[in-house]
């Protein structure tokens, strides 16, 4: 085991992944929870098992601050029970007793990248409803100046490219060694 795995292994709260939609919180998020030894869970799909829904089909029945309800009591039940590593929805971090609850029992880290990185990879699925209100590239422009204050609170900063999550994993494996 590499130095910094070891080291990165002993924070025992939440790693919660927090970003814009694209950035790779769910696929990073998944082999960074391997690579520590812990447990991972998306809470978006949470949300979804609880609602026997899709985030679409939620949002389009009964609106985003429904679904903002949901996101609310599903990541405070997730970090109740002390998952190992949490991928958050974009949206999710923004909410300030989210945030507030996050930075207080876990560990915030904040995926960021380019705008046509995010563009490019969230056009390979059809599942966001933010992003059919009209041009994806503008939509996530204007989320990045939107939300990026709230972003930079989390206690980490990891800035990504377009390369491989490995690259995002290692980095992310660097910053949590380093962390006190
Ligand atoms: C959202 C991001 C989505 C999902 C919902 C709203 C947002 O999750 O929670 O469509 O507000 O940015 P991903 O970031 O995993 O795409």
């Amino acid at each position: 085991m590499s130095d910094p795995v070891r080291q990165a292994r002993r924070i025992t709260r939440p790693v919660v992944l927090v970003g814009l939609m694209g950035v790779g919180k769910t696929s990073i998020g998944r082999r960074l929870a391997s690579a520590l030894d812990r447990d991972f869970i998306d809470a978006d799909e949470e949300i979804e098992r609880a609602a026997d829904r899709t985030v679409a089909e939620i949002f389009e029945a009964h609106g985003e601050a429904y679904f903002r309800d949901g996101e609310r009591r599903v990541i405070a039940r997730l970090m109740e029970e002390g998952h190992g590593v949490i991928a958050t929805g974009g949206g999710a971090f923004v909410d300030p007793e989210t945030r507030a609850l996050v930075i207080e029992n876990g560990l915030a880290i904040w995926l960021d990248c380019d705008i046509d990185t995010l563009v490019e990879r969230t056009s390979r699925k059809n599942t966001r409803p933010l992003l059919k209100t009209g041009d994806p590239r503008a939509i996530l422009r204007d989320l990045k100046e939107q939300r990026s204050p709230a972003y930079a609170q989390a206690q980490i900063h990891v800035v990504t490219g377009d390369g491989p999550h490995e690259v995002a994993v290692e980095r992310i494996i660097e910053e949590l060694a380093a962390w006190q």
